[in-house]
């Protein structure tokens, strides 16, 4: 009997947070995964969506670096096709941009920035050849200045403005190109950036990361070019954000990152 073969997908940062919440998904769907993450904790996440009676790869890598995405790379080529990809892992650093070390702002750059170029160039003709769907997990922060964690919503512009640019010069390819932007998120985020002090460390208003991978994942299987990930406030946000004046939604996104008097652990 001929074997079924199952759609692969890969997630990076699927270990966790929203990243993880789109496995599942990608999963119950019947996709089998790949998913990567820096720690360790990347295999206890695949322990988990193997319940979904998936094959499932866990790759511990550093994005950041050369080395880390050549791993992610070389790990997609050996499974031998690629169907969704899911261009997730990013991280912010709050604070006052000067009280920063500037290898700190470049480490998230090649994060954010770099390690999507990278998986991009290396990854989209494997997707051509399937006709596949490439999700790029960008964030409300695309649309507007990000005082005190000043180089995070640029690199967020850029993987939105990449993705649009690529969407229109690969239409005829098969291949669809989906832009999620999600709004504050209730995962490990912004605590992993420091910003416990600011208002993005109370969890009480942010959103559920299981509702917003499923608004990306329905936007993903439609072929959607770009949807914002959140409630009806965020999705008002979203709105105001293309009528505000950038100084306006400056002040406004500086309330929300300012840390207290107590600083940040950033320094
Ligand atoms: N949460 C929000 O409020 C929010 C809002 C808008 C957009 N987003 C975007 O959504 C995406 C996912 O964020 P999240 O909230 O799910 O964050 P999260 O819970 O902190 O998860 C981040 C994921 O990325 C991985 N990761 C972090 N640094 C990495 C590195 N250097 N190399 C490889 N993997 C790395 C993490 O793996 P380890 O834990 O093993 O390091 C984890 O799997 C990010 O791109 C973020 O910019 C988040």
């Amino acid at each position: 009997m001929d074997e079924i073969v199952k759609p692969r997908a890969l997630i990076t940062g699927g270990s966790a947070g929203i990243g993880f919440e789109i496995a599942k998904l990608l999963a119950e769907d019947g996709h089998d995964l790949i998913i990567t993450g820096s720690s360790a904790r990347v295999q206890d996440a695949a322990e988990t969506l193997r319940t979904h009676e998936v094959d499932v790869i866990a790759v511990q890598s550093d994005l950041s670096t050369e080395e880390g995405v050549r791993d992610v790379v070389d790990t997609v080529r050996k499974a031998g096709r690629v169907d969704v990809v899911v261009l997730n892992a990013g991280i912010a650093i709050g604070g006052a941009f000067l009280d920063i070390a500037l290898e700190r702002h470049l480490q998230l750059l090649e994060l954010n920035i770099t390690s999507t170029v990278r998986l991009c160039h290396a990854l989209l003709s494997k997707l051509i050849e399937t006709r596949g769907k490439l999700l790029l997990v960008s964030s409300l922060s695309a649309t507007t200045p990000t005082p005190f964690e000043s180089v995070y919503g640029p690199s967020k512009a850029f993987m939105t403005s990449f993705g649009h640019g690529l969407r229109e010069e690969l239409k005829d390819t098969g291949i669809t190109v989906t832009i999620l932007h999600p709004g504050a998120t209730a995962t490990n985020f912004h605590g992993r950036a420091g910003m416990g002090s600011t208002r993005f460390g109370d969890y009480s208003w942010k959103n559920d990361p299981a509702l917003v991978a499923r608004q990306g994942v329905e936007a993903l299987r439609a072929g959607v070019t770009s949807v914002i990930g959140g409630d009806a406030a965020t999705q008002e946000a979203g709105a105001e954000h293309k009528i505000l004046s950038e100084e306006e939604k400056a002040r406004r996104h500086a309330v929300l990152a300012r840390p207290d008097q107590k600083g940040t652990d950033n320094a």
